[in-house]
């Protein structure tokens, strides 16, 4: 194994060797006991991580409970999942973009109802007027991702959800980057199907993802409608069992209990200043160093706290964007660049995940000496210094708690 390789890609981050090892396992059978233990395991984390992930512990569970469950695909399946049970021919669905996944969200909704899109260019902020002026008594469920992945974006799924539920609207909000890495209120947001990805902020191997269906919603599920193997109605049936309907991925159910356990231990109030912190460093290290945040967050809209976008310095944009990610790559560090029409124009490092201090700072230095390799002025050492600074202050502040 190449131990000194860093991936710092917004997903899939690295495993720990005691999630990796699990895979490992001897195989058994999807309808065992022994596979429902596995699963039962992952899911009583994962009831925590969805209705617990608040820095003051409060839970945030809606009142009348619900369920989580596991899904043999990734999160982009859980977001076709919860759209199809819920509209069909002649439903109608308001869809937020302001980066790829919101956009990705839009474009499996159109496959199911009309949508209306409340758009704006990728990187800005949603104005919640918009969204008011979107949403009517007639629309049936609002689609937002709340992390924008390609963008850094966290968007203010406080206020939407609070527009869905005035119109009776229910409200389905990818959280894909955020959960299980920052704050994420099911009930106070009126959440009521929340999706997330294995091999994000819950730091396990790609290749499934999770769903939370708020009970309130279940009624409203018509699995009918939906691609036969995301019939959710039948999904939630086999989640009572800890089995899923067809064939389960054992060895990646296997590494997702371990990944689980481990942020039940360390917790998600402390989990989730970590993030903060640790994404806090990554800013004020490429910005001390020259470099220039590519979002502009505005009122509700912040910068994301897992996941940091840059804008790539002008002479290095574009056809000479590759000669940089090169220089990354040959110390050993892998980093995004901008997806769809932000190729060349940007670079994405995450923090997700369990990835202690010496990454971040190793991902200051490789993009700083990696800039300067191609001719970019850049303070590398301020920007070390800037980073540095933050993550002592954090050390600090958590050892005084
Ligand atoms: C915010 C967001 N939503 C959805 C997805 C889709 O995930 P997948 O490609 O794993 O289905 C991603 C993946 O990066 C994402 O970041």
């Amino acid at each position: 194994m190449d131990e000194d390789f860093l991936l710092l890609n917004p997903g899939p981050v690295p495993v720990t060797d005691e999630v990796a090892a699990a895979m490992d396992e001897r195989m058994i059978s999807h309808r065992s006991t022994e596979f429902e233990a596995i699963y039962e395991r992952a899911q009583n984390g994962l009831d925590y991580i969805f209705e617990q992930s608040t820095v003051d512990r409060k839970t945030t569970e809606p009142p009348g409970g619900g369920t989580s469950l596991i899904l043999n695909g990734t999160a982009t399946m859980g977001m076709e999942a919860a759209v199809a049970n819920l509209v069909g021919d002649g439903g109608n669905v308001v869809s937020l973009i302001n980066g790829k996944f919101g956009r990705r969200f839009a474009r499996i909704a159109e496959r199911y109802a009309e949508v209306t899109r409340v758009s704006v260019p990728w990187g800005d902020s949603i104005p919640l007027e918009d969204v008011r002026a979107a949403v009517s008594d007639s629309t049936d469920l609002v689609t937002m991702v709340h992390n924008e992945t390609s963008t850094g974006l966290l968007n203010p799924a406080s206020g939407v959800g609070h527009i869905a539920a005035e119109h009776d609207a229910r409200f389905v909000l990818d959280g894909v980057t955020s959960i299980g890495g920052d704050v994420f209120c099911l009930d106070a947001w009126h959440v009521d199907i929340a999706v997330t990805d294995a091999q994000k902020a819950l730091a396990a191997p790609p290749g499934i993802s999770a769903m939370y269906v708020a009970e309130d919603v279940i009624d409203e599920l018509n699995g009918e409608i939906a691609p036969f193997y995301s019939d959710l109605e039948w999904h939630l049936r086999k989640a009572q069992s800890h089995q899923t309907p067809f064939t389960s991925a054992v060895p990646l159910f296997r590494a997702l209990a371990v990944a689980i356990e481990d942020i039940v231990d360390e917790t998600m109030a402390t989990r989730i200043q970590r993030h903060r912190n640790q994404a806090e460093a990554f800013r004020r290290g490429f910005t001390r160093m020259g470099l220039s945040l590519f979002a502009n967050p505005a009122d509700l809209t912040v910068l994301s706290n897992t996941v940091t976008a840059v804008s790539l310095p002008e002479t290095i944009a574009g056809e000479d964007a590759p000669a940089f990610f090169d220089a990354v790559s040959e110390r050993n560090v892998s980093i995004s660049g901008g997806q769809a029409h932000l190729g060349g124009e940007i670079f994405r490092v995450s923090n997700m995940g369990r990835l202690p201090d010496t990454a971040i700072l190793r991902g200051v230095e490789a993009v700083g000496d990696a800039l300067t390799d191609v001719g970019v002025d850049v303070d590398v050492t301020a920007g070390l210094a800037a980073a540095r600074d933050q993550l002592d202050v954090a050390v600090a502040q958590s050892a005084d708690d």
